[in-house]
């Protein structure tokens, strides 16, 4: 059978299969099913300074097939009582430990606590909003500077694998990598939610209580695969730093997990599938891949990584 396993910073895993940030990854016991299910790796939820609660509803919703809207507010329990979770729990899973914050310094502060407590490894949640007066309506993923500013403050504080996490909602993508890895990133998670709204026409307003959401879902999928295989073609050029990057945006088979390794990713992260398929959607993906590299003579992850880039080398 072929050898799924890959060895990336912070995160050598049996299989490329890792559970993406904010489903399911939010409390011990959450974490540990999905440690017990064939996941080859976790990402928590986001966790921020302080305990957050949840927008009002509705917060997630299925708004046609296969399209998921979310607007959570990234209600998380606070880096306190996680850093209790971190202390008390052992997983048997390599865990990323998601963080947010409102600027450099609150990023630190989240870091330097749960690195206290035991994290490994981080993923930087870059799509949330800049706390500076006047900046509301910018997230700090979607600034180069801001994202310099929050990377390379983190990598001061903490010896940890961070990873971060950009957001599609952007227009060169490849900028924000950049920007990211120049800082000090070791990895790169791509995609975040796409910017969503929905309106319910006989209520005459947006489906979602906070109004405005993200996208996320099998819709996403070749969104996602075009961020990632651009980001992908710059560092085969040189253009930028090479790295690791985990790729997210609707996964839901065992060819969706190929069509991103083949386009550059060295493993992918599944969020929505979950909400259809709950935890035995990792045995059932893995399984597929499986059979789809046994089929077609790919004997690991890495004879088939960017292969298909080959054919955008041209691209100008
Ligand atoms: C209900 C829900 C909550 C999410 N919460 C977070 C979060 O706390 N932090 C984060 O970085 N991404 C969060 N995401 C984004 C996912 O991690 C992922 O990037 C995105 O949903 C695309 O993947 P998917 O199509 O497999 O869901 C959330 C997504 C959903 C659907």
């Amino acid at each position: 059978m072929p050898d799924l396993s890959v060895g990336l910073p912070g995160l050598v895993m049996h299989n490329p299969l890792m559970l993406a940030s904010g489903v399911q990854g939010g409390s011990a016991r959450a974490l540990q099913r999905v440690a017990a299910s064939d996941a080859g790796g976790m990402v928590t939820k986001s966790i921020g300074p302080v305990p957050r609660e949840m927008y009002p509803g509705p917060v997630c919703v299925e708004a046609m097939d296969s399209v998921v809207l979310n607007a959570m507010g990234l209600p998380n329990p606070g880096a306190d009582v996680f850093a209790e979770i971190l202390s008390n729990e052992n997983f048997s899973k390599p865990l990323l430990v998601s963080i947010f914050g409102g600027c450099a310094e609150e990023y630190v502060e989240v870091a330097k606590k749960l690195d206290d407590a035991g994290a490994s490894a981080f993923e930087l949640n870059l799509s949330c909003p800049h706390s500076k007066p006047g900046s509301r309506a910018l997230i700090i993923g979607q600034q180069a500077k801001s994202i310099h500013d929050v990377v390379s403050a983190v990598r001061d504080a903490v010896d940890a694998p961070l990873y971060a996490k950009l957001t599609p909602n952007t227009t060169d993508i490849t900028i924000e990598a950049k920007a990211a890895l120049e800082a000090g990133a070791d990895g790169l998670s791509l995609i975040n939610t796409v910017s969503a709204i929905e309106v319910d026409p006989y209520a005459g307003r947006p489906v979602i209580g906070n109004l405005l959401c993200g996208l996320s879902g099998p819709a996403i999928r070749p969104i996602a695969q075009r961020k990632v295989a651009e980001i992908a073609l710059s560092m085969r050029r040189g253009e930028i730093p090479s790295a690791p990057i985990l790729g997210i945006g609707g996964i839901n088979t065992g060819l969706d997990v190929a069509r991103f390794v083949m386009l550059g990713a060295s493993a992918v992260q599944i969020g929505s599938a979950l909400i259809w398929g709950d935890v035995e959607k990792f045995k059932e993906i893995s399984v597929e891949l499986s059979e789809f590299m046994d089929l077609n003579g790919y004997r690991d992850i890495s004879s088939m990584q960017g292969i298909a880039l080959d054919s955008l080398e041209g691209l100008s």
